[in-house]
């Protein structure tokens, strides 16, 4: 077996793996890179967050073609949905963002391996791939192998008629009745999609409520506008199974009557992907959902292999992985960096959006910390009238003692870019004051967090 020298190799090239190794390449590290799938980006550019965002955006046109352009004058002749060209629209898109990952390792100099990476060794990791099987010895290596959609028991899965999200982004027709099991970030994005493009979808949800992580009153907010858009929710509904009878698929609930459909959706979370990958030989264990413990430098048990991403568990999210490659390359080149787990932006992207930083009002009061509110509401914004987007909301929490910026969420248009302000603001430790103080363009939907800010001290001027 060929055996090559490298100082850094890394398991995985998802957005966690990618980075940490571009980063620790412009440090000065020989690193490597190592990917199952012929692409590298992972979950998020392949089969995730970008084609997700992708067909977001197309079903998003087809239904403002469709009835929302009346009331701008905007009068269109017949609307018919392509799909194929849709879908192909979605597939050039992942194609050119996965291919400029190899760009972008050949300009930093990190050699790519294709193949299926396992440690062997506190220092050694195999790779088998299409092309002879190969050693690499490594001084550090980085654990970045990701999550996968989780399965549930009695979920007769096919991968087409009932499946996960990979699923869902390439069906060939719309469906007509389609079941979404879980109304998390995956269910409400991938339901929203089909649900515009004419399915009549349900979205069945375990816990009472969708979204059960988010603010409530957010959760609350976007459960009525989704209702509204024709999407229907059961709440404390527990799915039991879902089978294909003849050409229909049946899904049962415990206490309900089953539902009958063509496509189902499982997305009801996601699990690390910490199985054969060597970790047991090592004597590196997981946590009783697979998820490998670190350190704050994002060491596992064993000395020089670290672990980032979705594998370590905290949020699911590319940016947080992404960050985490980065802090991790620059620990291992003794640049003392870091990551502020409070500050990290979480965006579901229905329309409206919903995105959020920081704490929620109900993690504020179980910690007991007293804080000020201030609201906001689109309706009341120049730029969202003009954009017609005037359903929606932001909600800052400060600190009553310190007026320190410790959250902030909101429901409307363009809100994942506005959230951005919010985190920016919440790593500098920024108090509602500052945010106020600051002058924000107008006419912009900027201006709402500004409205909100000064809001938590009850001095909003556009607020009736
Ligand atoms: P999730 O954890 O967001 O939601 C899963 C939902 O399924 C939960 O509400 C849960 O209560 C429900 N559920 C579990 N078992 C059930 C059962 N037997 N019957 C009915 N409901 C059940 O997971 P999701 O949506 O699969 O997403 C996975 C991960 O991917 C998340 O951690 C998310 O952060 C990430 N993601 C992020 C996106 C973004 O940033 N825009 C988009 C998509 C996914």
């Amino acid at each position: 077996m060929k055996t090559i020298e490298h100082d850094l190799v890394i398991l995985g090239g998802g957005p966690a793996g990618y980075v940490a190794a571009i980063r620790a390449a412009q440090l000065g590290m020989n690193a490597a890179c190592i990917d199952e799938n012929p692409k590298f980006g992972g979950t998020c550019l392949r089969v995730g967050c970008i084609p997700s965002k992708a067909l977001l955006e197309s079903s998003h046109h087809y239904q403002d073609a469709k009835s929302g352009l009346e009331k701008h004058g905007v009068v269109v002749g017949q609307v018919q949905l392509d799909l194929a060209t849709m879908m192909n629209r979605k597939d050039q898109i992942v194609h050119t963002l996965t291919s400029g990952i190899d760009l972008l390792f050949k300009k930093n100099k990190v050699t790519a391996y294709r193949g299926l990476g396992k440690l062997q060794d506190f220092d050694t990791v195999t790779v088998d791939g299409a092309d002879e099987p190969t050693l690499l010895r490594a001084k550090h290596i980085i654990i970045a192998t990701g999550s996968r959609p989780a399965t549930m028991r009695g979920v007769e899965e096919d991968g087409d008629r009932i499946g996960n999200s990979t699923a869902a982004l390439k069906y060939d027709s719309v469906p007509n009745e389609m079941v979404v099991i879980g109304g998390g970030y995956i269910g409400l994005e991938l339901g929203s999609v089909w649900s515009r493009l004419g399915a009549k979808v349900i979205v069945l949800e375990a816990l009472d409520r969708i979204l059960p992580g988010l603010d409530i009153e957010l959760g609350q907010l976007a459960h009525r506008a989704f209702t509204k858009q024709g999407i229907e929710f059961r709440t404390g509904a527990w799915v039991e199974g879902a089978t294909m009878e003849g050409e229909r698929c049946v899904v049962r609930c415990k206490g309900m009557e089953p539902i009958v459909c063509d496509r189902v959706l499982l997305a009801a979370g996601r699990l690390p992907n910490s199985r054969d990958i060597g970790l047991e030989s090592l004597g590196i264990e997981t946590d009783k959902r697979g998820f490998i413990p670190v350190d704050s430098n994002f060491q596992t048990a064993v000395k020089n292999i670290y672990a980032i991403g979705d594998v370590i568990g905290g949020a699911m999210l590319a940016h947080k992985g992404m960050d985490e490659g980065i802090v991790c390359a620059e620990r291992l080149n003794g640049i003392h960096s870091h990551i502020n787990y409070d500050a990290i932006p979480a965006i579901v992207y229905t329309h409206p959006e919903i995105a959020t930083v920081g704490k929620t009002e109900e993690q504020l009061k179980e910690a007991g910390i007293e804080y000020r509110k201030g609201v906001s509401a689109y309706g009341a914004n120049g730029r969202a009238r003009t954009l017609g987007d005037i359903e929606g909301r932001v909600k800052i929490l400060a600190d009553t003692k310190t007026d320190r910026v410790l959250g902030v969420h909101i429901i409307g248009g363009r809100a994942g870019d506005l959230i951005a302000e919010a985190a920016v603001a919440m790593e500098f430790g920024a108090s509602s004051e500052d945010i106020a103080r600051c002058c924000h363009a107008h006419p912009t939907l900027a201006e709402t967090i500004h409205e909100a800010a000064l809001a938590v001290d009850g001095r909003a001027i556009h607020s009736a």
